[in-house]
């Protein structure tokens, strides 16, 4: 046996054991007579001690132990004089009797520790080794854990967990597909799934009413820290329902791992806000509404005064920071600049203080009178000690900038703790997005998405106006999950199609195969996927999802480790029937 316990494990009763621990050589402190090896493993991390009583051969081998050599270590288990609360082994240490290098280690690239002094490039490129540090260890057993949860939860209320397959067929709605090109079939390609969520449907026509599955997903789109071109969905969906049976369901799922997880209850039903609402007072389709600050609409109070930056704008939203009239003009000026950022994308601020003697001071006083500020005031709901602040434009930029502007606030005054969940379901999403460029409607979820009952006589008037029957699961402004009610009729379907800008025959040679089973008999049914990693890191308390994946992908969506995606030799080329044509000045 290589151990007979886990570098974790020892505790105070275990002294006057015998044991055998097996790991890696975090640190060695050779004090002269003493010399003192911590061994790790993935459950903790053991004291050794070769003292006076070790043999000249053992004193040698301590002394010769570099970071991360892999050893096997024999030894009396002793209560510690000196006792170490800061770790979980800290009230003993082993009396080493014989220690055999299992492997020597070339020295790290970077310290493995909670905190490492290696970069983000140099730790993914070693991401063994990065592993090895705590932080990674709790989230993947965090991400374990969940995962556990998730499958109990779902099995215990009859979803059958079933795959579906990974080279499919590309579609063109949606992000941009990674594609396969395939041998046996020159010129031809699949598409790794952006999703299953045409199998999922299948899965309904073929009568399996409650399906889930753990899967990975596939989307070659722009990378940022809540997106990984290959990232997992808990991939769901129910026939024989409405939307009521979906989010009841899910919210159980959702309250389950708040319960089990973070010891959280949440006696009451998840807030819902509709997707009109969540753009009108926060300017988000995730809104993070673990504080308030909603926007309140000032165009008609501020019109009219001579001011032409506003006098001109379609919208003129303000929001209100409790106590922060006493902003210094260095902090007025950052926030300035912080609306400026093209992420951002105002033009300028425009501020006003409501002073603890009731008087007003702004920026533009030069066109506000104290009363006309006042009916400012009145609008956000601000009080005497609170700022208000003012964006103008038009309107749909501006409500996007206010809300980057509410979370900046959110954040300086200490109002998004990591400690504090605040879940919401978004509704009635638009079905269907203009796009300028295209000149075309695209589906806002996707072209299965079920309009909602009462918007159908819009088909044929505005559809623009039309709203979906889906729904996100937003936590914290993060969006955890989306789904929808789909469409089964197929009367529906073609409308939907033909509003896509789709030809019939266009529509049959891309979906062909779903629309062909919906002949056959489609119940009713909807679902939703959750973006697991998104899920994990929140629960984490991280803002990136990079950490709850074993191997990750960069910001580029390289592998680094991996050195990954690479060129392949001419052989496979020609194989494959392609011929890569170079960019000029490559080699
Ligand atoms: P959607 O496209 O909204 O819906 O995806 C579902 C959830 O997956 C997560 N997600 C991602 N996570 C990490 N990296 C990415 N690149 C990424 N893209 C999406 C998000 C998102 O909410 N088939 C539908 C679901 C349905 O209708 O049932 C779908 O894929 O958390």
């Amino acid at each position: 046996m290589y151990r007979t316990h886990t570098c974790g494990e020892l505790r105070g009763a275990d002294a006057g054991k015998t044991v055998t621990l097996a790991g890696w050589v975090q640190k060695v402190r050779n004090l002269g007579a003493m010399t003192f090896i911590d061994i790790r493993d993935r459950y903790g991390i053991t004291q050794l001690v070769a003292d006076e009583r070790a043999g000249e051969e053992l004193k040698n081998t301590a002394a010769h132990l570099g970071r991360e050599y892999v050893i096997q270590a024999v030894g009396r288990v002793v209560e510690r004089a000196a006792k170490n609360p800061a770790m979980e082994t800290g009230d003993i240490e082993v009396v080493l009797e014989s220690l055999r290098v299992l492997n020597v280690a070339q020295t790290p690239p970077f310290t493995i520790e909670d905190n490492s002094d290696g970069g983000d490039e140099l730790r993914m490129k070693y991401r063994y080794l990065d592993l090895r540090r705590n932080p990674l260890k709790k989230a993947l057993a965090l991400r374990h854990r969940m995962a556990q949860l998730i499958r109990n939860y779902l099995d215990a209320n009859g979803f059958l967990e079933i795959e579906t397959p990974c080279l499919i067929k590309s579609t063109p709605e949606g992000a941009r597909d990674f594609v396969v090109p395939s041998r046996m079939n020159p010129g031809e390609f699949y598409a790794l799934p952006q999703s299953p969520q045409q199998f999922k449907q299948l899965l309904m026509v073929a009568g399996y009413d409650r399906y889930f599955q753990i899967v990975r997903c596939f989307r070659d789109e722009d990378l940022r820290a809540d997106r990984q071109p290959e990232f997992t969905q808990i991939d769901c969906e129910m026939s024989f329902v409405d939307r009521e049976d979906v989010l009841g369901m899910f919210e159980g799922l959702a309250k389950d791992l708040f319960r089990k997880v973070l010891n959280l209850e949440f006696p009451e039903a998840f807030p819902r806000m509709s997707y009109a609402d969540a753009m009108e007072y926060y300017g988000s389709d995730k809104p993070d509404i673990r504080f308030g600050m909603r926007f309140a609409d000032v165009t008609e109070a501020v019109q009219g005064k001579g001011f032409g930056v506003f006098d001109s704008a379609e919208y003129v939203g303000a929001i209100c920071a409790d106590g922060c009239a006493g902003y210094t003009r260095k902090q007025l000026d950052e926030l300035t600049e912080f609306v400026k950022r093209p992420q951002v994308g105002a033009k300028g601020m425009v501020y006003v203080r409501c002073e603890a003697d009731g008087h007003y001071k702004s920026s533009v006083d030069k066109f506000y009178g104290q009363e006309d500020l006042q009916r400012i005031a009145e609008k956000t709901g601000a009080k005497a000690g609170d700022l208000i602040l003012i964006l103008s434009g038009p309107k749909k930029q501006t409500l996007t900038a206010l809300g980057e502007l509410r979370l900046e606030m959110g954040t300086r005054l200490g109002l998004r703790s990591k400690d504090r969940f605040a879940p919401l379901w978004v509704v009635d999403f638009p079905l269907l997005e203009w796009d300028d460029e295209a000149q075309r409607f695209f589906a806002m979820h996707h072209p299965f998405t079920s309009p909602k009952t009462e918007d159908l006589p819009l088909f044929d008037t505005d559809p623009g106006a039309m709203r979906a029957n889906a729904y996100d699961f937003v936590v914290n402004g993060v969006e955890v999950g989306g789904g929808s009610i789909r469409i089964f009729d197929s009367q529906v379907q073609h409308k939907m199609f033909s509003v896509l800008g789709f030809t019939p025959e266009e529509a049959e040679k891309q979906f062909g195969f779903l629309m062909n089973a919906f002949r056959f008999g489609a119940p009713p049914h909807g679902g939703i996927a959750f973006g697991f990693d998104r899920w994990c890191a929140l629960f984490g308390g991280a803002d990136s999802i990079r950490d709850y994946i074993a191997f990750p992908k960069n910001n580029s969506g390289r592998d680094v480790m991996t050195d990954s995606p690479s060129p392949i030799s001419e052989a496979q080329l020609e194989e494959l029937s392609i011929r890569v044509e170079k960019n000029e000045g490559e080699e």
